[in-house]
């Protein structure tokens, strides 16, 4: 049989309108924030992929009933408190399981969460999530890979977020959620103040909680006895959003995004700008159009509002065929650079010198058979596919799918020779 895999022949142009799914990053956290809440919570654009599908499974365990309804909404509702534990098997599959943490916690006074490992970007340490429950009274233990904790009431206070690469967007995220049920006043410093933690905010305060200066690095949280249930719609995926802009630029297409947000994607349309990529906004959506020859530029990733990590492989790609070097710096995730290789093999210059690659562009990229190595650098592989000549074969496209809602049938709808076939290849 084999896993799935993507064949895509490459050298169409894209062309038409594409609408842009919920934001996974944002869905994530706020299903999990339904442990917080009495009664229903119903949540509108909650994207279908795997991850989310993931902690719904995980929520079902901790007795949460997760339905999808008919009109697509997401119907989540607290049928049952009594286990508070997420197991290494759903941890492994999913490091996104963290952000139950600081809910069980807060609601059910006990959780107990497998430690998550690292992963294909790199380590990926929790210190600072187990500090923020640490500073609201928590007692926290690890035993045998769990983190144990505990608490009869979280008390607010003062917590400083920030670790060696900046603050920490599910560590902000499991604070804040445990601090909307503690006694007093929680104030969290260097917050991450990415969209998807100030939509995670939104969401609470429509639920009854008391924050304020979400978005930005100082978020207050007044603890409030009782959060309710809501109806919410998700934020659009801006990275679902960048990853298409790339689509239509590197086949010198021209794209219409619907339901994307601008001001979500300030520097990734300040760095396409300077490549010479055309973003403009219209009644009909966001157009992306673009020029011949692209330009190279300089690139760092950064906590928001600076360039997000989860677009830097996409750009890379983008950046393989502009008209000259490059230089990109990974300031969040510095090990996250295992689509350089793939890219590579698809006659792309590219040339690592610790956190920071290299770009030489060149002329054009040839298909070939490559491998996905975690989700963003799975839709980096997919974009050099399609510009690429000849045909190029994606393995393992299940870290694909973990985030991208229908990527192949988006990409197929305008314009895209992309199609999704079974006895992909696994060899490691
Ligand atoms: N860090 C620590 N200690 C911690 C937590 C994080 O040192 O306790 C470090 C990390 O190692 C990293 C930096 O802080 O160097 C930022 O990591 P962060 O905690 O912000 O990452 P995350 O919350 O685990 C989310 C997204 C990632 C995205 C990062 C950075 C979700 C579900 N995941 O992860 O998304 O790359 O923020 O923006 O929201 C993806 O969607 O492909 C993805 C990996």
């Amino acid at each position: 049989m084999g896993l799935p895999y993507f064949e895509i022949n490459g050298g169409t142009r894209l062309r038409g309108t594409v609408r842009v799914s919920g934001a996974k990053n944002a869905a994530l956290p706020i299903m999990a924030a339904a442990i917080l809440c009495e009664g229903e919570v119903i949540l509108r654009d909650v994207p279908r992929v795997a991850d989310v599908f993931s902690l719904a499974e995980l929520l079902i365990k901790l007795g949460v009933d997760v339905e999808r309804r008919a009109d697509g909404a997401l119907r989540l509702v607290t049928r049952d408190e009594m286990n508070c534990r997420a197991e290494y098997d759903i941890v492994r599959k999913m490091r996104a399981s963290i952000c139950v943490l600081g809910p069980l916690l807060a609601k059910r006074h006990q959780a107990q969460v497998s430690m998550p490992g690292g992963c294909a970007i790199g380590d990926r340490p929790v210190d600072l999530h187990l500090r923020a429950m640490r500073l609201l009274g928590a007692d926290v233990d690890l035993v045998a890979g769990d983190i144990v904790a505990r608490a009869k009431r979280l008390r607010g206070r003062e917590i400083f977020l920030g670790g060696p690469f900046g603050s920490t967007v599910l560590g902000t995220a499991n604070a804040m959620m445990a601090a909307t049920l503690a006694e007093g006043v929680t104030v969290i410093e260097m917050a991450a103040c990415e969209p998807e933690v100030a939509d995670l905010a939104n969401f609470l305060n429509k639920c009854g909680a008391s924050i304020s200066g979400h978005g930005t690095p100082r978020i207050v949280v007044e603890g409030v006895r009782e959060l309710h249930g809501c109806e919410y719609t998700i934020i659009p995926d801006r990275i679902e959003a960048g990853t298409l802009m790339v689509a239509g630029a590197i086949t010198n297409g021209e794209l219409t995004l619907e339901n994307c947000r601008l001001d979500h994607l300030m520097a990734f349309v300040d760095r396409l700008a300077a490549i010479g990529v055309n973003v403009e906004k219209t009644d009909k959506g966001v157009v992306v159009s673009s020029a011949r020859r692209l330009e190279p530029v300089d690139v760092t990733t950064q906590p928001f509002p600076g360039f997000p990590t989860d677009l830097q492989a996409q750009l890379m790609a983008l950046l393989c065929v502009a008209d000259g070097n490059s230089i990109i710096t990974e300031k969040i995730f510095p090990d996250r650079f295992l689509h350089v290789a793939e890219l590579n093999r698809m006659g792309a210059h590219l040339r690592k010198e610790g956190p920071t690659v290299i770009v030489e562009g060149v002329k054009r990229l040839v298909g070939a058979p490559v491998m996905a190595s975690d989700l963003r650098a799975s839709a980096a592989l997919v974009l050099a596919g399609l510009a690429a000549r000849g045909t190029t074969k994606v393995n393992r496209i299940y870290h694909l799918d973990r985030g991208y809602e229908r990527f192949d049938d988006k990409l197929r709808a305008v314009g895209a020779d992309i199609t999704r076939k079974e006895g992909g290849d696994d060899a490691g």
